[in-house]
């Protein structure tokens, strides 16, 4: 049932290439510059007239929310708030007429984004939900909605349920970018045709596995770690950092790197992993800053690199590739290596890693 691999992490995070083209199949056509969601294209009048998106998610798929949130606003300028739904249900949230709300939720049953629908509802809000498991409580609690299509996720850190998350909301964006008019048409047929080849290029980041298996091998005993990124990658070091400490029991934090100088940078010395997502992107100049600073207090520095970088190589204890590509989709090939990080490192320190201490596969508690 594993697929010859050891855990269902290892099979699911493999299954990513897969996972994201089936969640594209047959929405995506990149040679004829085709991108359709079919519950986007029956309310794509909602989407014009949308004044704010709210996105409303727990956990992993918060951090869908908010890679979804630079992603959505970039392409279709409308202005996206996203927020934990268990704040958002207990604080009298404010939703007026043109407002939609997005939940996103892999299990479909998470009580407390349940909960935000049914209030978001009750206030008269469009709700939209982009769910993994058919039939689920919030896919029937939606209005309308997207699935993705990664199959049954197992093991309780989200993997390809993140991936395929993001994915769907990028063609969500692409599809209302392109109808507004805010996405270039240029822009918008290179992304098809970058979304397109993304399976392949989350194959080429797999194929880093053993030199990842190794570092892994350095960290193991490390009792913190700190994940930075900037921007779109912003999100993935917090993604990164969930997933560290939900399988290894290791505590870790996701920064905005710029955010170091106002306080975590206190933390670092000889002892301090730091692990730093630095394709070659807007603000690289920045981030390869960041590392100097961190290097001069002698931390510890593991960076996601595009194939090909100098800078970042020069300055960094280990590096590891990933292939090149535009800044908005760089989250679902950067999120690659940190979950193969995650999982040797738990796997070393010999934790359950399918099924960590006390934490369920879907919350449906309060
Ligand atoms: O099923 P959901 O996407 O609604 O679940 C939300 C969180 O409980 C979930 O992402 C959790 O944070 C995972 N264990 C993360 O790996």
């Amino acid at each position: 049932e594993k697929g010859g691999f050891d855990h269902f992490m290892l099979k699911e995070i493999y299954e990513q290439p897969n996972a994201i083209k089936d969640t594209f199949r047959g929405r995506l056509r990149a040679d004829e510059g085709i991108v359709k969601l079919s519950s986007v294209e029956e309310n794509l009048q909602k989407f014009l007239n949308a004044d704010r998106i709210l996105i409303v998610a727990c956990g992993t798929s918060w951090h869908a929310g908010l890679v979804a949130e630079y992603i959505l606003e970039e392409f279709t300028r409308i202005p996206v708030e996203v927020e934990y739904a268990s704040e958002f249900r207990y604080r009298n949230p404010i939703i007026r007429k043109n407002d939609i709300i997005i939940a996103i939720s892999q299990s479909g049953e998470t009580a407390d984004t349940l909960a935000a629908i049914k209030l978001a509802k009750e206030q008269g809000a469009f709700v939209y939900g982009v769910c993994n498991v058919v039939g689920s409580s919030i896919s029937r609690e939606t209005h309308t909605g997207s699935y993705t299509h990664a199959g049954p996720e197992i093991g309780v850190a989200s993997t390809k349920a993140f991936t395929t998350q993001i994915t769907v909301l990028t063609l969500m964006a692409l599809r209302i970018g392109q109808a507004k008019g805010t996405l270039s048409r240029a822009d918008f047929h290179r992304y098809l045709q970058e979304l397109d080849h993304v399976p392949q290029k989350v194959e080429q980041a797999l194929e880093h596995n053993l030199e990842i298996q190794a570092i892994a091998s350095k960290y193991k005993d490390a009792p913190n770690c700190l994940y930075l990124g900037r921007g779109y990658n912003y999100p993935v070091a917090l993604e990164g950092a969930l997933k560290l400490k939900e399988i290894s029991y290791i505590h870790a934090e996701g920064y905005p790197a710029a955010e170091m100088k106002h306080g975590p940078i206190a933390l670092i010395d000889e002892h301090m992993p730091v692990v730093i997502i630095a394709p070659k992107q807007e603000h690289y100049d920045k981030i390869v800053s960041n590392i100097q600073e961190i290097k001069a207090r002698n931390g510890k520095i593991i960076a996601v690199v595009t194939a090909g970088d100098v800078q970042v190589k020069k300055l960094a204890d280990y590096v590891i590739e990933i292939p090149e590509t535009s800044d908005a989709l760089s989250p679902l090939i950067t999120t690659i290596p940190l979950q193969l990080l995650a999982y040797h490192i738990a796997v070393m320190r010999g934790c359950n890693v399918d099924q960590p201490r006390n934490l369920a596969k879907s919350v449906t508690v309060e």
